[in-house]
Parts: structure tokens; C-alpha cells; sequence
């Protein structure tokens, strides 16, 4: 018989020791009883919650339901804070902190007596920072996915978080809307706690957990404020108890067949660009090999069944009730991996075979798609040497092959000093080139690849044109915009030397996209670029610009691919 594996949590709390006592006795002044330290798996509940982080702001009653979980299935549970990233306030972007979150969660698990992990997450990047610290640590670990907002209202109209933010120019220039009709919106969008309610990138991570085999079956389209939400909270408390007593640890569930099928679903649910970068970071740190092509080989190809904003008119609330993405990975069955391990114990590809569709408006058939093809084209050429990516799903067909002459912006600022002067030399055919937004040129890669079109091309009715730069997007957007272009402007990369007026091919079916001016030229302008002064010359930014991967290799600081494991060989004293 296999000798049953001790807690790790014993070597803190079983010691007859010095520092058996000191571990236990100061724990002792929250009122904690004898079989607190018996041998009870102990779990760490790591909450992302903040004020500051509203999308999250719900979870310090959603850790309690989950202690309820934990205590009915004899562990022990302690909840503990780390470093929380709200999209919405955090300057210059929460990207720029994703890593530093990361590392906060790796070394408070490492640290700490815990044998389990349950990950409360919401807001974009709170899903990937926590999930690539835990997998640098590799313990049993579970994630409770904060859940959407309902949908909003507004003057009779459905309305997605996110959605409005990149109308209100439009809405200015083309309806004359006010401060005070915005102030409207503003409520109607936000209209229930949770994160942005369309398949934007909280919808997109959500589904990946959940897709990868890290949640229970069905737990990420349920809306925040619906109380199954709260029910399944309470579930994954029970189940990671038992999952710590099985030792199903997370590197048994995050193999090669969970990223592909994470892969496949991202495609089939039409979710962000964001995913490539984040899913990339997390695969580095549990040791799996994954490769910006693959996302184009394994996605590409795969239809879109999933009617949402942005790629489609429905929010997350319908998708719920149409069944939500137990019927798109019973549908996607014939499609996934089989041999995927799910916390649950149970292979992915059987534990959905139950699912039903109530709303074929909102989740369609392999037969009968949405799309033919979704996923992420992968482009490559003299532009992006190492790769740039685009959304084909929220692009415009008419601009998939398209040259244009380039509309050089050098940084944001210059972008919104000079995008609405009158004597801009623009029109809908040309290429708007943004340089100096990729990890070390911000610093943090932030989501402004899609930036809006200038006034004078809106009034005449353009409602698109060709955007490239080394930047994100965000999940809620859409557009023919080519982003995470690598090597990125700061560094040297081919983008830094496009000049206005040069030509610029983007071909998206035979993934293409190119700078077209001779190679002597170009070699020219190579030799004759200097490198910007860097941005930051101490603190965590600067160590984040000296350290981040380029774009392809999923934005990691250098020194945190893989993990160090859980154990900490030296204690206290
Ligand atoms: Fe938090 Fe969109 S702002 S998920």
C-alpha cells in the first residue's frame, strides 16, 4: 500500500518543538481550537478582492462562502490578501503590474503552511497573475471566477461594460451626446457587482480557467449576482479539501492537452487577444511548451459558436441562460483533447455531456456556426519578425488584405496631440501605425491598439480603417487592428522605423503583414535608429524593463519562467 503523503502544512503545526508552538500559539489569538492543528488540510484562500478593484469588490463575501466549503470538508481555511489589479483606475496599466502580482502570490503561498489553494479572481489580469504564481508553487489549487455583471439597460437598448467606452467619441461627434447622458450610461452599464459583462477578457480568462479544467463544471458563466455563483463558491471549498487528500496537484491538470483545449475554446467562444499573452506566461511557469503559432494552428480554424459582444450582440447574462459553456464544450467534444484532467477528477471531455442549449441565437452549433473560422491569425513578415496577431472575428472582411500608406504616431501623447488636427494627412484607406506601447516602451503593454479613428473620417461615416502597433487590445473591443507586434518599437523591431507615407500590406489570409520599402532602406534606417532613454531608472518599473520577454514569449520577467516548487527548507529561526 503507498504510504499516505504527510500535510505540508504539518511541518508548521505538528512540530513538539520551539517552532510547533510559536507556529501554532499566535494563530491561537483568533480563537482557533486544538484540531485546528490535528493533521486538517489547511487552504489559503488568496482573494483579489479591493475597493479599489470593483469587479472584484464582492469577494469578501464570496470568501466566506467558500470557508464554508472548506470547514464542511474538514480542512482549514485562511483567507489572505494579495496584490489586487483594477482595469479601470490603475496607471499606466494593471499590465504593467501582472508579473509583480504574481510574484506576490507565488512567494505568500510558498511561504506559508498551506497544503491547498483556492484563487478568488475577477478583473482581467487578477485571473493570470494569480494562476502563474500558484503554478510557480504547484499545489492543489482550485479557482473561483468572480463571475459578470448582469446586462445593462440603457434608454431600451442592451448595453456591455466596456462596449459604451469605445462609443463615446462617436456618440459626441455623430448624436451630440452630453456629460449629462453619459452620466446615465455610466450607472446603466455598471448595473450588478461582477466584472465587464461581454466576452472581453475577465469572460475570456473565466472561460480559460474553466476550459484548462481548473473550476468546477459550469461555475464560469454564472453571473456574479446569481446565487449559483455563491453555490459553486461553496463546492470548490468542499472540493479542494478533497483534492489536497487526493494530491491532484495543478501540474497533473495543466498539461499540453489542457492548454490546447483552452486554445480551442478561446476560438470557439470568440474571446480576447489577451489570452495568447497570458495563457503563454502561464504554460512558461508549469513548465509547458507553448508557442505563438500554436495559437493560430490550434484556434484558427475552429468556428465561432458563440454570439457575444464584442464578436457578436449578446452579453454573458444570455449566455448563461443559454446554457453557457457547458454546451460549447459539449458541442466542441469532438474538437478537444481527451486525455485533459479537470479538478474535478474527470476528464474534461466528460463532464459536460449533459449540457443543453435553451437559446440557439446565442450559442450555435459546429454544423452550424456563427462563423466558419474565429480563433487568432498569427501574422508574421518583415513588420513583426516574431510575430503580431490579429482577431479576425472582430475585424472587418474588407480590410483583411489591404495596403495603405502609414500615419505614423511615435507614443500615445503624440497620437492625441495630433489624431483630430484638421490638416492631418489621412484617409480611410491609411494605415494607422502606433509605436512605443510594447512591455518595455510604455512600460506594460497597455490596451490602446485600437485606438479611435479621427473625427473628420467618423463624420464622413468610416467606422474602421487599419490600426497596427505593438500594444493590446482590450477584450471589449473590435476592429482590423494588428497588435502584440514583436519585436516591439522600443527595442529596435522594424515597427520603430516606419516613416509616414511608407506603404504598409497586411494580408490576414496568407498572414502576412509587411513594410514595403526596399531592404537597403530599410538597413539604412536600421543602422541610423537610437534607442529611447529609458523610462524609469529605479524601482520595480525599472526592474520590469530590464527584465519583461517580448510579446511572443508572453510578457514574463525573464527570471520567472518555471517554478521553484513548495518547499522551504529553512524555517523562523
Ligand atoms: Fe474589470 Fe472589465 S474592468 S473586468
Amino acid at each position: 500500500m503507498a504510504k499516505k503523503k504527510s500535510l505540508r502544512s504539518s511541518e508548521w503545526f505538528g512540530g513538539a518543538d520551539k517552532m510547533g508552538f510559536v507556529h501554532r500559539s499566535w494563530l491561537r489569538n483568533q480563537g482557533y481550537p486544538d484540531d485546528y492543528f490535528n493533521g486538517k488540510p489547511v487552504i489559503g484562500i488568496c482573494n483579489t478582492w479591493s475597493e479599489l478593484t470593483p469587479c472584484n469588490g464582492h469577494l469578501r463575501d464570496f470568501a466566506e462562502v467558500v470557508k464554508r466549503g472548506i470547514l464542511e470538508a474538514g480542512g482549514v481555511p485562511f483567507e489572505f490578501p494579495v496584490m489586487s489589479l483594477g482595469e479601470t483606475l490603475m496607471r499606466p496599466t494593471t499590465m504593467l503590474f501582472r508579473n509583480l502580482a504574481s510574484m506576490d502570490t507565488e512567494e505568500s503561498i510558498r511561504a506559508n503552511p498551506l497544503d491547498g489553494i483556492v484563487l478568488l479572481t475577477g478583473c482581467d489580469k487578477t485571473t493570470p497573475s494569480t494562476l502563474m504564481g500558484a503554478c510557480s508553487v504547484d499545489l492543489p489549487t482550485i479557482v473561483v471566477p468572480g463571475g459578470p455583471m448582469l446586462s445593462g439597460r440603457f434608454r431600451g437598448e442592451k448595453i456591455g461594460s466596456g462596449s459604451m467606452n469605445w462609443m463615446i467619441k462617436e456618440k459626441q461627434q455623430k448624436e451630440g451626446y452630453t456629460a449629462a447622458d453619459f452620466t446615465e450610461a455610466e450607472v446603466c452599464v455598471a448595473r450588478s457587482i461582477g466584472h465587464c459583462n461581454t466576452m472581453g477578457t475577465a469572460s475570456t480568462m473565466a472561460s480559460m480557467v474553466e476550459a484548462l479544467g481548473l473550476t468546477l463544471p459550469g461555475f464560469s458563466s454564472i453571473p456574479a449576482a446569481d446565487s449559483r455563483k455563491k453555490l459553486y463558491a461553496q463546492l470548490s471549498g468542499r472540493r479542494i479539501v478533497e483534492m489536497v487528500r487526493e494530491d491532484l496537484t495543478l501540474s497533473q491538470i495543466l498539461t499540453r492537452e489542457a492548454f490546447e483545449n483552452a486554445i480551442i475554446t478561446n476560438a470557439a467562444v470568440g474571446g480576447s487577444t489577451n489570452l495568447i499573452i497570458h495563457l503563454t506566461a502561464i504554460a512558461g511557469r508549469i513548465g509547458v511548451d507553448l508557442k505563438l503559432p500554436d495559437f493560430d494552428a490550434l484556434g484558427s480554424k475552429v468556428p465561432l459558436l458563440v454570439n457575444l459582444k464584442p464578436s457578436g450582440k449578446h452579453l454573458m447574462e444570455d449566455f448563461f441562460y443559454a446554457g453557457g459553456l457547458p454546451v460549447v464544450l459539449k458541442e466542441l467534444k469532438p474538437l478537444l483533447r481527451e486525455n485533459a484532467l479537470t479538478v474535478n477528477g474527470k476528464k474534461l471531455t466528460n463532464n459536460y455531456n449533459e449540457a443543453v442549449c435553451y437559446d440557439t441565437d446565442v450559442i450555435y452549433t459546429l454544423e452550424q456556426p456563427l462563423q466558419k473560422e474565429a480563433g487568432i491569425a498569427v501574422l508574421k513578415g518583415n513588420l513583426c519578425e516574431n510575430g503580431a496577431v490579429i482577431k479576425p472575428s472582430a475585424a472587418s472582411q474588407h480590410l483583411m488584405k489591404h495596403t495603405g500608406k502609414a500615419v505614423v504616431f511615435e507614443s500615445m501623447e503624440d497620437y492625441h496631440e495630433r489624431i483630430d488636427t484638421p490638416g492631418l494627412d489621412i484617409d480611410k484607406n491609411s494605415v494607422i501605425v502606433l509605436k512605443g506601447v510594447g512591455p518595455k516602451g510604455y512600460p506594460g503593454m497597455p490596451e490602446v491598439g485600437n485606438v479611435d479613428l479621427p473625427k473628420k473620417l467618423i463624420l464622413e461615416g468610416v467606422t474602421d480603417m487599419v490600426r497596427i502597433s505593438d500594444g493590446r487590445m482590450s477584450g471589449t473591443a473590435a476592429g482590423t487592428v494588428v497588435l502584440h507586434i514583436s519585436p516591439e518599437s522600443t527595442t529596435g523591431g522594424t515597427l520603430a522605423l516606419v516613416r509616414n507615407g511608407d506603404l504598409i500590406a497586411l494580408d490576414v489570409e496568407k498572414r502576412t503583414l509587411n513594410l514595403l520599402i526596399p531592404e537597403k532602406e530599410l538597413a539604412d534606417r536600421k543602422a541610423a535608429w537610437t534607442p529611447p532613454a529609458p523610462v524609469a531608472e529605479r524601482g520595480y518599473v525599472k526592474m520590469y524593463i530590464d527584465h519583461v520577454e517580448q510579446a511572443d514569449k508572453g510578457a514574463d520577467l525573464d527570471f520567472l519562467t518555471g517554478g521553484s516548487g513548495s518547499t522551504v527548507t529553512r524555517d523562523l529561526h
